[in-house]
């Protein structure tokens, strides 16, 4: 099989304008071969098909026992925190998906709907504008709440995990050691939060994950922990940036802010087209080829590493009539973007992600009637990151 030439770095335009980027990489290499930060290649799949298609492909595994390459980008983990969903195949993912699902049906979710209100009305009467950091004042504080309650986790024993999230996902190479220091933090964290729970039950799910582990044995000790990582670290940090990414695209198109105001546009409307607009979480977590295969007509080899653009697929006019265009509307006719993932792997938390999007927002506009950027839009920063289209403050006044 011939093999491409792989390009030194992850393209740097893919995190200062990913739009941009991923539109020439579908039309000119759509299965492009690359190197993450860290010089592992990467094949990077950009086309709405072979996203969709690749995202339910058991050919593609989580599991990064079967990558080619030893030095797994963003594997710089301590191994007990791996024994999470994001590193399990079938049959493991089964078992340890069901522990949790019951958690995150669409019922239990709503019945969180009357404490989300309140966490948010709760920090809407702290801003301390005009003009306020929408970013720091609610759209992280809110998930950040709302995860730890229901994992269990007390507000005075709770850390600066934003940071911790910075540090672990920075793109820059030769920060390795810092993520394993930040990694190690939230470890040790983790590990005081389990013992305590263990002395002094309560009703949350993590005393219902120590509890599948002490006394029906169905949870191994690493699987308890990482699963509480991945919970509070996927928790959190992408609703927050679907927040901030609606906020946004409702203060930049005038003619929508209105009909939302107005209520001829829902906020649910409004939400699902941020999340194929400017995508939150931009990639998939990585998999590894358990076969020779092709994808777009490009050869994979057994225990190569692709990585699925979600941010590129959803952006695909093959499937999305005007892509670009921010059209709110279009949720109605055109289902599927690719936002939360895709077959057994799919997004758990996406009814609560949804939920927090529709309280924040709907709360926000609603205190603020007259809610504006305080910046013009092209001052404002985003983290340069390949896994998360996130704002770093997204000033506002009103
Ligand atoms: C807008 C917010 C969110 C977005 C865009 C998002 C996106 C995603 C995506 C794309 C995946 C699939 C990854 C893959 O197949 O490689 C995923 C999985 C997951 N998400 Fe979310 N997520 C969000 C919020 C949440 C929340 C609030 C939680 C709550 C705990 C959560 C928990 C999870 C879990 C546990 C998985 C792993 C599922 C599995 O492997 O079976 N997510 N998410």
């Amino acid at each position: 099989m011939a093999r491409c030439p792989v390009t030194p770095t992850f393209g740097d335009e893919l995190v200062a304008d990913p739009h941009s980027g991923y539109a020439r990489l579908r039309e000119a290499d759509p299965v492009h071969r690359t190197a993450t930060p860290d010089g592992a290649p990467v094949w990077l799949v950009t086309r709405y098909a072979d996203v969709r298609a690749a995202l339910a492909d058991p050919r593609l595994s989580l599991n990064k026992a079967n990558a080619r390459t030893s030095n797994d980008y963003l594997a710089s983990m301590p191994p007990e925190l791996d024994a999470h969903l994001l590193n399990t195949d079938p049959p493991g993912h089964t078992r340890l998906r069901r522990l949790i699902a019951t958690a995150f049906t669409p019922r239990r979710i709503d019945s969180l709907r009357e404490r989300v209100q309140s966490i948010t009305d709760d920090l809407l009467d702290a801003f301390a504008g005009p003009p306020v950091d929408l970013m720091a004042a609610l759209a992280n504080p809110l998930p950040m709440g709302v995860i730890c309650e229901l994992l269990g986790i007390p507000e005075g024993t709770r850390r600066d995990f934003r940071a911790w999230t910075n540090t672990l996902l920075s793109p820059l190479p030769g920060v390795a050691s810092d993520s394993r220091t930040a990694m190690r933090q939230m470890h040790r964290f983790l590990l005081e939060i389990i013992s305590d729970k263990r002395a002094r039950r309560t009703d949350d799910l993590l005393s219902a994950m120590i509890e599948a582990h002490d006394e029906h044995d169905s949870l191994t000790e690493p699987e308890l922990l990482a699963m509480a990582f991945l919970i509070l670290f996927a928790g959190y940090d992408n609703a927050a940036n679907l927040i901030g990414n609606a906020t946004l695209a409702l203060l930049t198109h005038p003619d929508h802010l209105r009909a939302t105001r107005e209520g001829t546009t829902t906020v649910r409307a409004v939400l699902e087209e941020t999340l194929r607009w400017n995508t939150p979480s931009t990639l998939a977590a990585r998999r590894f080829a358990l076969e020779d295969l092709t994808i777009g007509g490009v050869g994979i080899r057994a225990g190569d590493r692709v990585w699925l653009s979600l941010i590129s697929a959803n952006r695909d006019a093959t499937q999305f009539q005007d892509p670009d265009l921010f059209d709110p509307a279009r949720s109605e006719r055109t289902a599927g973007h690719l936002a939360f993932g895709r077959g057994i792997h799919s997004c758990l938390g996406a009814s609560l992600a949804r939920l927090e999007g529709e309280i924040a927002v709907t709360s926000l506009l609603r205190r603020f009637p007259t809610l504006e950027l305080a910046v013009p839009a092209d001052e404002l920063q985003w983290w340069r990151n390949i896994h998360r289209r996130s704002l770093e403050k997204l000033p506002v006044t009103w």
